[in-house]
């Protein structure tokens, strides 16, 4: 029998089962065969529609789920909030209802707002996928830096992981650690301790304020982007200090007695949490994440439209 997920609607890593994670890594596998061949596309949606609706800036996020729909013969549509009805006073559900009443299937959103898919997923009938909410999950992030690291190391379990950086405001952090303890990993956050919530220590994981001493304990660097646009207060004197003491360079990494894995989810601020010199190098999976991306988000479209 073929295996199935435990959910209906892909909300978080923290609410679905380690099975679950292991169930949509072994199927991006698969896709990611399929989608290095000659015919990139399978049948395997046809028929279904799906909604990309993004309330906030995305690049890699909306381009890689309109690709794997694409891939998989999905009908697409995509809504951004700017230049939509929501600049009219127009809310969420009256947003969302109305795309529905056009036959959509599965609603992929992005919104700035903590819980905002959740709550869709009470009110509507349709698939939904949290593709980032606020400063809370962003759940295929997880699941493709986890298929990057394992597709290095050929497994998750013990390998050492810290995630460096803006912690407090990151998606991708909380994600992250949910899966990586979920998969076996241990784990690690760096940062000044202004960006460390204070949550974390209930989470299980390292806490860690030097810089150095975590590049010597992890395995696996990801590195996340200081998001100024959700800092409303000021969480250290000036970038170039944070720079000065919490970016990664290729002189910190030459002073390490080994070498390891450097990640981003992106986008990358240059010169300030990495630099271009450690971005661009052979020990970075940047853009290895990205290709993941689009395998993992077939294997998640995929998996929900056979739930019921
Ligand atoms: N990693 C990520 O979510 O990037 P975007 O904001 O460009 O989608």
């Amino acid at each position: 029998m073929q295996k199935k997920l435990s959910v209906r609607h892909l909300l978080g890593i923290k609410n679905i089962t380690t099975d679950d994670i292991e169930l949509i890594l072994d199927t991006a596998s698969s896709f990611k065969e399929v989608i290095n061949r000659p015919i990139k596309k399978v049948p395997s949606l046809r028929d279904i529609t799906i909604a990309n609706i993004f309330f906030e800036n995305s690049t890699r996020t909306r381009l890689s789920f309109e690709l794997a729909e694409k891939r998989l013969s999905a009908d697409v549509i995509n809504f951004s909030a700017s230049g939509s009805s929501v600049k009219k006073g127009e809310t969420l559900l009256d947003t969302v209802n109305n795309i529905l009443a056009m036959k959509v299937d599965m609603v992929v959103m992005r919104h700035s707002s903590v819980g905002a898919p959740h709550f869709l997923s009470r009110h509507v009938k349709a698939h939904i996928i949290n593709a980032g909410d606020g400063t809370h999950e962003h759940p295929t992030q997880a699941l493709l830096d986890a298929f990057s690291i394992k597709e290095k190391f050929g497994t998750i379990a013990g390998k050492k992981v810290c995630i460096f950086g803006d912690i407090l405001h990151s998606r991708v952090a909380l994600s992250n650690i949910f899966c990586l303890q979920k998969l076996g990993a241990e784990v690690m956050v760096c940062g000044p301790p202004t960006l460390l919530p204070r949550y974390i220590k209930d989470l299980d994981v390292k806490v860690e304020t030097n810089l150095n001493k975590a590049l010597q304990w992890c395995d696996v660097a990801n590195v996340l982007r200081i998001q100024l646009e959700r800092q409303t207060i000021k969480y250290f004197p000036t970038l170039r200090e944070y720079a000065l003491y919490y970016g990664i360079n290729r002189s910190r990494l030459e002073h390490l007695d080994k070498e390891i894995l450097i990640m981003h989810p992106g986008p990358i601020n240059r010169g300030i949490e990495l630099s271009s010199d450690v971005a661009d190098s052979k020990h970075s999976i940047i853009l290895d994440q990205v290709e993941n991306g689009v395998a993992i988000r077939m294997a998640v479209l995929y998996l929900l439209a056979g739930m019921p």
